[in-house]
């Protein structure tokens, strides 16, 4: 039986994602909820050895695209059973750095395997899990990789080093998703000041949250 809450964070390169969902963390935390950071590529040790894989490892320069949805959709499908239900089951928030949207965006818009394929493998390794609400970061993607670049100092990883194009179809793919999907994106841009970012974001939450008490 399910009874957390289930959020996750979705945006290209440098959008500040990591720093929002800290700063979400530290508010609800206050506020008495009880709540699990997670990421992906990641979460529990064995999606953290193939995060490891698809992001780092020399072996990974000649990875098909094919095989890196199967390596995403594998550390995905750990990460919703290992980690994710039994924290929703134990009526936590979980907030997700990334989810399936993102395999959407940059397997399926950037890399081009066929949405119908993409949302297949996703249902599969998700067995139907999705979130209750889905914050999408938005910024220009040169914007956001200058960000990535600073915040890096210059060391990225080999998602993170494609051409400009690539990131162009990712956000295009995400406020596509955005727009189809009303009821479980809110679309933030986060663009100016982070407070103002932050703020949108808490509105967009605790709407949420107090609906599904
Ligand atoms: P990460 O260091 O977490 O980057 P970011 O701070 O941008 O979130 O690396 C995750 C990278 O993997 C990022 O470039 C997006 C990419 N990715 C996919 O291509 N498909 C996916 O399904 C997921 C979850 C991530």
């Amino acid at each position: 039986m399910r009874r957390g809450f289930f959020i996750t964070f979705e945006g290209g390169e440098g959008c500040g994602k990591s720093t929002h969902i800290g700063m979400l963390c530290e508010y609800l935390h206050k506020r008495g909820y009880d709540v699990l950071r997670t990421r992906e590529p990641g979460g529990p040790a064995l999606s953290e050895k193939i995060r490891e894989l698809l992001l780092f490892a020399k072996e990974g320069l000649q990875m098909t695209p094919r095989t890196e949805i199967l390596l995403f959709e594998a550390a995905r499908s750990q990460h919703v059973s290992q980690t994710i239900i039994p924290a929703l089951e134990s009526g936590k928030i979980v907030i997700s750095d990334r989810y399936a949207d993102s395999t959407a965006a940059y397997q399926g818009a950037a890399r081009s395997i066929a949405m119908g394929e993409v949302k297949m493998l996703n249902k599969f390794a998700t067995g139907g899990l999705e979130a209750d609400l889905t914050i999408l970061l938005d910024i220009p993607e040169e914007e956001g990789l200058r960000r990535a670049a600073t915040r890096d100092c210059g060391k990225t990883d080999r998602m993170g080093s494609q051409e400009l194009n690539f990131y162009r179809d990712v956000r295009k793919a995400f406020l596509d998703m955005a727009r189809e999907n009303p009821e479980r994106f809110e679309i933030v841009s986060s663009e100016g000041p982070k407070e103002q970012t932050f703020e949108k974001i808490v509105k967009a939450v605790e709407q949420r949250l107090l609906k599904n008490v």
